[in-house]
């Protein structure tokens, strides 16, 4: 064996219970009790440590591009050296089609420039951004593409698809078996509330969150599932922000809808008071940051099981590039970092301080992330014969989060000076060490592109 991982506690989607791993040729080989004289050349003591399936986050931005330019801060590199620090092994990031330009092409341009970058395993999804090439879904598919993402918003950006587009794109996805994947805001909606509010002088960080309102989220998603329910496509509601828009999610499955949804960890733990004070241009991100009321509902519906996953929607700018609190918010990049802070600052929230159960955090951070995008069991789980990528956390240790001491290329962090207990203190890849004790000590660029497969 290359590596054995002895006295953990092992925790999957249902249960926590005591074994050791066996691992060679990057694979799990072995769970087992005792001693099985299996030789290794590496054996770590994981006595008091939880060892966790490697995370998957399903929707991250890496060197984000906006009309065809980049203009995030991180690189495929640094952003996937913070996902491993952070316990997550696999990532699926965007191809975004350029309107008018072929998705196809856009993909594999995307994956090369991936490719020799990534240090975790990665797949992509395609956003459609025009209804021209839909010839080209199949290709897509075969090459390992299961989610065609859409904007019901962001027409002054080329991403949205009119109702009839969204129908034609549906249509089409469903008869390719493949799914479709929602940012859901109604464009009409943010367009008149900006405009308004800019017309009124009122551009401080907090009017973002004013100018993108509950109804835009709750309009769209009722449209999509509507859309959904008539073509038959399976939906995925991208980064759920409110109480109608998870109450709306609830009432789809009831219904027997083929959907499922997510948030993220910003949308549980901050509201909008983020968006005061001299540092609030910062947290801007789309949808905006809601009421306590939203995050109460989003955390029962986190409980009762109606939100499927917790993603990050990582995407990095500096101080400079979100425009240092001097321009009004609708010029202000969105996105924030969060790749890796997600699994403590969860740990710390939906465990210590909620009392959700360990395989209720494996099943959202990890499990059921695979399971939509089809990458289980490869990933996702631990199974003799599943590749071995594994998380070992320690639950007890205690951290201020710093942002000197993360991995990302900015120097702020939406939770600076949050105590969080526990923290994820070696990560591996495939049975190779990527991360130990908070230092990346792997290699740079050994991630590899994963296929997701429609089951
Ligand atoms: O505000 C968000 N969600 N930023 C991520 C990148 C984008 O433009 O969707
Ligand atoms: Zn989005
Ligand atoms: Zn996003």
């Amino acid at each position: 064996m290359d590596l054995i991982i002895k006295n953990g506690t092992i925790v999957d989607s249902n249960r926590c219970y005591q074994a050791n791993l066996a691992i060679a040729e990057g694979k799990i080989k072995a769970i087992f009790l005792g001693d099985k004289n299996f030789q290794a050349e590496k054996v770590i003591d994981a006595e008091k440590k939880m060892v966790f399936p490697g995370l998957v986050d399903s929707h991250v931005h890496f060197q984000l591009q906006d009309l065809g330019k980049i203009i995030s801060t991180d690189t495929f590199a640094s952003g996937t050296k913070a996902a491993a620090c952070g316990g997550v092994t696999t990532v699926i990031d965007f191809a975004d089609q350029t309107r008018g330009e072929s998705p196809l092409k856009g993909f594999y341009e995307r994956k090369k420039n991936a490719d020799s970058q990534v240090a975790v395993d990665y797949s992509l999804h395609v956003s459609k951004t025009d209804i021209e090439f839909l010839d080209e879904i199949p290709t897509l598919i075969s090459e390992g593409i299961a989610s065609f993402k859409f904007f019901t918003t962001y027409s002054w950006r080329n991403l949205d698809l009119n109702d009839a587009e969204l129908l034609i794109l549906f249509r089409e996805v469903r008869k390719c078996r493949g799914m479709v994947v929602g940012h859901c805001e109604n464009d009409a909606m943010v367009i008149q509330y900006r405009n308004d509010l800019i017309q009124e002088g009122k551009t401080d960080p907090i009017y973002h969150a004013h100018s993108r309102p509950h109804i835009a989220e709750e309009e769209a998603i009722q449209r999509v599932l509507l859309f959904a329910e008539k073509t038959g496509v399976k939906l995925h509601l991208a980064h759920l922000t409110t109480k109608e828009g998870s109450d709306l999610l609830s009432l789809a499955k009831q219904q027997g809808l083929n959907v499922t949804g997510e948030t993220c960890p910003h949308y549980l733990l901050l509201n909008e008071r983020e968006y005061k004070g001299s540092e609030g241009y910062l947290n801007l991100m789309s949808p905006p940051l809601r009421h306590a009321k939203d995050q109460q509902a989003l955390i029962k519906r986190v409980q009762d099981r109606t939100i499927d996953q917790i993603v990050t929607d990582h995407c990095e700018f500096s101080r400079e590039s979100k425009g240092k609190g001097s321009v009004p918010f609708h010029q202000v990049l969105n996105g924030i970092p969060g790749i890796e802070t997600s699994l403590p600052l969860m740990h710390d929230f939906l465990i210590n301080k909620q009392k959700l159960t360990y395989p209720q955090l494996i099943a959202l951070m990890s499990t059921k992330p695979a399971q939509i995008f089809g990458l289980y069991p490869q990933k996702g789980s631990l199974m003799v014969g599943t590749d071995a990528d594994l998380v070992l956390f320690d639950p007890k240790i205690e951290k201020v989060i710093t942002p000197e001491k993360l991995h990302y290329s900015i120097d702020w962090n939406p939770y600076t000076s949050l105590k969080v207990v526990g923290w994820p203190v070696m990560t591996i890849l495939r049975g190779n060490i990527l991360c130990e004790d908070g230092d990346f000590v792997g290699p740079q660029n050994k991630g590899k592109f994963l296929k997701c497969t429609n089951k």
